[in-house]
């Protein structure tokens, strides 16, 4: 049976696509719309971000690659090997420029995030009363539209801050694209996985700032 791998359909591909490529490793040309390619002996599956680790949780796929925002968001039970080295980001609360918050006086604030039980954890661990709104995406038009006073967001260029008039007041989490393998897989697929695991560490020894 073919080894499987999870991969997010959003911002990791294109970094994942580039360091498998110089990992000499075969990848699918291109996905397409097909969410289930198979190409030198391996099943790719294209899944939305947060689904990757499920995935690889629940033995659908044997291993996957996340962001390391994902991973604390989900909390899934997965082993994390190794640190890809690409797709860094920093997991930011912001807020409106000229009206950044000073939470640590506020009263309770209201946070719109995608990562809800980032948000909630990092605002309960620093004693401060928040109302964590969930959305699905453009996180940063929330405040200018009054659903709330900040958000929490990934910040890679910080460029969509910057035009929605947002400017970053905390890190919450610094975060790169990890290969994370499912438990039972590390066992039953040992040498497969170790073969995979040397042939990616191999890359990043050689310095992922060629694959950015
Ligand atoms: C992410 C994130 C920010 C943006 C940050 O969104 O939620 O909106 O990227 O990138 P930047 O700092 O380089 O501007 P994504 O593109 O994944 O879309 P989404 O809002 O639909 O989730």
């Amino acid at each position: 049976m073919s080894l499987t791998l999870a991969l997010s359909k959003g911002k990791l591909l294109s970094g994942a696509e580039a360091f498998w490529r110089r990992a000499g490793l075969p990848f699918p040309d291109a996905a397409g719309r097909r969410l289930v390619v198979l190409v030198g002996g391996v099943r790719f599956l294209f899944v939305k971000d947060m689904d990757v680790p499920t995935y690889v949780e629940y033995g659908v796929a044997d291993c996957g690659i996340a962001g390391r925002d994902v991973l604390l968001e989900t909390a899934a039970d997965v082993l994390e090997p190794l640190d890809l080295g690409f797709g860094r980001c920093r997991l930011v609360v912001a807020a409106p420029r000229g009206r950044e918050f000073d939470y640590r006086r506020a009263g309770a604030i209201r946070i719109a995030t995608k990562y809800p039980r980032v948000a909630a954890t990092h605002f309960l661990e620093r004693g401060i009363s928040a109302e964590v709104v969930r959305v699905h995406g453009s996180v940063e038009l929330a405040p200018g539209l009054g659903l709330a006073d900040g958000i929490v967001d990934v910040v890679e260029t910080g460029r969509t801050l910057e035009e929605n008039g947002l400017v970053p007041v905390e890190e919450v989490a610094a975060s790169s694209a990890r290969l994370i393998v499912n438990r039972a897989s590390q066992h039953a697929r040992r040498e497969e996985l170790q073969a995979l695991l040397g042939t990616l560490r191999r890359v990043v020894a050689d310095g992922v700032e060629a694959v950015r």
